[in-house]
């Protein structure tokens, strides 16, 4: 299998003595620091959810410098794990319920070494084969989840931000002649993520292009809304060209009605993208999966792997239901690269994307689910779900909590009142409750605004979290609650 010959010399140095870019490092002491991190990582989240460092610390970081001569790596290592690497939040610690956490399994770290060791250039099959037909069978066993058809595509990218881009640039090149781009539009939901309308900017849609769709009470875009706008769109001669469907919006977890929106695409040609970066992933429960129904029948789909499919960061999908659409778009032919042309049966992902020189991506996930196996998966995944019920559980026990979007894809938001305060105050109170709780360390519960109001949101996907870690969670922001309220609220 090894295609070198140890005579041969283009053979990979191991990474010993001889390289000169190991600064006299011996193959022993890289193997014991390899060990250290993976062992300090294993054995030590760091005891707080969030950690930040001070102004005097981040000063005396930022004013290191770069040595003229180096240091024995053990001694860099050494202070990357005790000075640097603690003072971060733990987006994997299982009590992190912020943003959208990423409780990244070890085996996918152990991908992303694999790959940094062959540091593998996956944008052509010439020097990339092995993981690009890898990368080919899984975006196809992806694709099969959320059932697109065996004419779908995709690859790997960075994150949700770059799939939207990548999805959306095709749709317009799909949908909109060069002529008419200053007269498209494209529809989103007050609740799509802010990264849509970046990507929408990027491929050269103005603000004034791009209508904001209103939700229901439910936080899903209200799909009667979105017909009538685009029928006044029409009427006024503009040319709307794609809808943005979330299957798991940010805020609150909320699901568009996929099906009434394809409807509505159906009937003036549009491009439906869904941004399920983070709510793809219940595809892969059995038990949740019911929930996407109509996510099969999109042109195309933001899937993010280092959310709900516990990777680290920097992998993300993009599927669209027919591949050769994304050739349409991105392929190009400089006389550089020509020698790397391929046949049907191979793929380069360079034609695929906006990079050109990409790492490995899927390789993480692949090793992941070969050692978790798709029920693991599916089963991890729906946890997350069972997290946030226990939540609202808990919070409906509790005298003065208000729930404002119950359990949907392990979010839930809720909000504390207090009869003596006025709007402005409970807002306060519930940033106050927040921002207790972070100093307190025990868990992260941040913020959002939901139908004008401040309220706390708890996103929870960790596979480690236990009902116990949900209750207790609660109990203390209750307990924030009582002294903030004690104190007088600021
Ligand atoms: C629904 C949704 N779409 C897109 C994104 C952007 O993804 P990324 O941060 O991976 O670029 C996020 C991030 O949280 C998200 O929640």
């Amino acid at each position: 299998m090894n295609p070198y010959r140890d005579d041969d010399p283009a053979r990979p140095l191991p990474p010993g003595g001889a390289s000169r870019l190991m600064g006299g490092t011996s193959p022993r002491a890289f193997a014991a620091a390899v060990r250290r991190i993976a062992d300090c990582r294993q054995q030590s989240p760091t005891p707080r959810a969030v950690q930040v460092i001070d102004a005097e610390g981040a000063a005396a970081l930022r004013g290191m410098g770069v040595p003229a001569e180096g240091r024995p790596l053990d001694e860099v290592v050494d202070q990357l794990l005790h000075d640097i690497a603690p003072w971060r939040a733990a987006m994997d610690h299982p009590r992190f319920f912020g943003f959208i956490p990423s409780p990244a399994s070890p085996l996918s770290a152990l991908g992303d070494l694999a790959t940094a060791m062959h540091n593998v250039h996956a944008g052509s099959w010439l020097q990339s084969s092995g993981p690009s037909a890898v990368e080919a069978g899984l975006i196809d066993w992806l694709a099969s989840q959320v059932g697109f058809p065996s004419s779908a595509g995709g690859l790997f990218v960075s994150g949700g931000s770059i799939a939207n881009l990548t999805a959306l640039t095709v749709a317009r090149d799909r949908t909109v002649a060069p002529e008419h781009r200053r007269s498209a539009v494209a529809y989103v939901s007050e609740q799509t993520h802010s990264s849509v309308a970046k990507g929408l900017g990027i491929i050269g849609l103005l603000p004034d292009q791009v209508r904001r769709v209103a939700v229901d009470a439910a936080f899903r875009m209200d799909a009667a809304v979105l017909a009538r706008t685009i029928e006044a769109d029409l009427a006024a001669g503009l040319r709307p060209f794609a809808v943005v469907a979330s299957a798991g919006t940010t805020n609150t977890g909320s699901i568009d009605p996929l099906r009434a929106i394809r409807a509505v695409c159906d009937r003036h040609g549009l491009w439906m993208h869904v941004d399920g970066a983070y709510g793809a992933s219940v595809a892969l429960s059995p038990d949740h999966r019911g929930r996407l129904d109509g996510i099969g029948e999109a042109d195309s789909l933001s899937w993010d792997a280092h959310k709900w499919l516990f990777q680290t960061y920097g992998c993300g999908m993009v599927l669209v239901r027919e591949r050769t659409h994304l050739a349409q778009t991105f392929h190009t032919r400089p006389e550089y690269l020509l020698d790397a042309e391929v046949d049907e049966e191979q793929i380069n992902y360079w034609d695929f994307g906006v990079e050109l020189t990409r790492p490995a991506r899927a390789m993480k996930l692949w090793l992941t689910l070969q050692v978790l196996g798709s029920d693991g998966m599916g089963e991890a995944i729906a946890h997350g779900c069972r997290l946030a019920a226990w939540a609202e559980d808990e919070l409906r026990t509790l005298e003065g909590w208000e729930i404002v979007s119950p359990a949907q894809l392990a979010i839930v938001n809720f909000r504390r009142t207090h009869p003596g305060l006025s709007a402005e105050g409970n807002d306060a109170l519930n940033r106050a409750i927040s921002r207790r709780a972070l100093e307190e360390g025990h868990a992260a519960v941040l913020t959002t605004r939901l139908g004008g109001q401040t309220v706390l949101r708890i996103c929870a996907i960790h596979p480690d979290a236990s009902e116990r870690d949900m209750r207790a969670t609660v109990r203390a922001l209750e307990a924030h609650a009582i002294a903030e309220i004690a104190a007088g609220v600021s």
